[in-house]
């Protein structure tokens, strides 16, 4: 596999990278560093191949909103007809404003609180993927006192190892996680008997930035046995959630096909009627998204060479939280006609973890235009404003087109909630 990896729709043109038609640099221009730059055509194809790859049963895909909850991104797959997967109240209120609708929204997560669960059944979502007994009695309790009935549907913890990054492994027995698959069973029993709950389903989600088909069809061979032992007792599902979890390739890893996972998938579900639920988050928008970066400061100290950018791990935190690898490229190249020679990549936040990159080959120099690649996941939606440092704006390219679809904070806005004692 070559060493250098672009993704879709970002390529090197007269020596400018290039997203769609539209230069980096261009875009570093108009808005500032540092700034996101999502592909709309990559999130698009992105989507469309999901929809290819299963069209031949019934399946609604339902964008992790976790990855990049940006309202025109939300807008966009929404548009494209897809459904949502949220974990709290603030993702409802985003696909909500986005236009999405409520009868296409999955609603997981460990911990939903009370305000969560009402908002929720008010809006009229698709379903509730409840993880444990007291969230269940919790549920039941809130949809009767509305007057409503909740759809519910059990995250099963399945017990198989994703083989990823231990922090985004979830399908494990000693994961916080879903309800024992042992358990599952007794649960959707008591599910069955609560008043104001409906089952209308079963879902499970083993990790994220899986890059094996094996665990997904371990995950759905134990699902499909609860199914089974489910419609013995008179339980009949109208669907079936596989979560989401599908990795991309950020440098040397090898993305499961996604044809490939269908066509296995599908295969086992020949007997099963009903829906199939996916919740991808990662494969939809990770290599959509870049974030663009200047060079500050060049340092050179006894021990290391240190490119300093302005860009730091409040703005992409995965470098420091997982040791994840994002590419680091010059926007244009070759940036300077200096030797290449080996950087920590470096943002101005006061912690020793704030690498963005370590052990970067590079010629660079002060001022130089960086674009670090697979930003679309996870990387805004995870931002923060710790050193007190605004978040970045968000731009989407269409051709040779860019909308502002965030602007960049104001200082004033970063303490606007707060007030100085008297
Ligand atoms: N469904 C559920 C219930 C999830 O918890 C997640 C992700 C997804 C779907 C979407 O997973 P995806 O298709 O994106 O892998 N911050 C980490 C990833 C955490 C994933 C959390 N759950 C990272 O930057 O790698």
């Amino acid at each position: 596999m070559s060493d250098l990896f672009l993704p879709p729709f970002l390529d090197r043109r007269a020596s400018e990278l290039h997203m769609e038609s539209t230069p980096l640099a261009a875009i570093a221009k108009k808005f500032g560093t540092p700034c996101y730059a999502y592909s709309s055509s990559a999130i698009t194809e992105a989507y469309e191949e999901f929809r290819r790859a299963f069209s031949t049963r019934p399946a609604l895909i339902c964008y992790a909103v976790k990855a990049n909850g940006n309202l025109s991104i939300l807008r966009l797959l929404s548009r494209l007809g897809a459904g949502f997967d949220i974990v709290s109240a603030g993702e409802l209120h985003r696909v909500l404003r986005a236009g999405g609708l409520a009868s296409r929204i999955v609603f997981s997560g460990v911990g939903k609180s009370c305000d969560d669960m009402a908002y929720a059944l008010k809006a009229g979502v698709r379903c509730f993927n409840v993880e444990s007994e007291p969230e269940l009695r919790r549920l039941s309790d809130i949809a009767q006192s509305l007057g409503v009935t909740a759809p519910v549907s059990l995250r099963v913890n399945p017990d198989v190892d994703p083989k990823t990054h231990p922090y985004i492994a979830t399908g494990l027995k000693e994961s916080k996680f879903g309800i024992a698959h042992d358990g599952a069973l007794d649960l959707y029993l008591e599910a069955a008997r609560l008043p104001g709950l409906k089952v209308t389903g079963i879902d499970c989600h083993i990790g994220s930035q899986i890059t094996e088909l094996s665990p997904f069809l371990s995950a759905l061979d134990r699902i499909l046995l609860l199914v089974e032992r489910l419609k013995n007792q008179g339980i009949q599902l109208g669907h079936l959630d596989l979560g989401g979890g599908l990795g991309i390739r950020y440098r040397h890893e090898q993305p499961i096909s996604l044809a490939e996972y269908a066509r296995e998938i599908c295969s086992r579900l020949d007997h099963f009627d009903g829906e199939l639920i996916l919740e991808p988050g990662r494969r939809l928008v990770g290599n959509s998204g870049v974030l663009l970066t200047r060079v500050e400061y060049i340092k050179r100290t006894p021990g290391r060479s240190f490119a300093i950018v302005d860009a730091a791990m409040n703005d992409l935190v995965r470098p420091a939280l997982y040791d994840a690898w994002h590419e680091i490229l010059p926007v244009c190249s070759p940036a300077t006609t200096g030797p290449s020679e080996l950087f920590d990549v470096v943002g101005p936040v006061c912690e020793t973890g704030d690498i963005l990159g370590r052990d970067r080959t590079l010629a660079l120099a002060q001022g130089d235009l960086l674009c670090i690649l697979s930003a679309g996941a996870y990387a805004a939606s995870m931002g923060s404003n710790y050193n007190a440092r605004p978040r970045p704006p968000e731009v989407l390219v269409e051709g040779n087109e860019t909308r502002l679809i965030r602007r960049r904070e104001t200082l004033d806005e970063l303490s606007d909630l707060e007030w100085p004692i008297d």
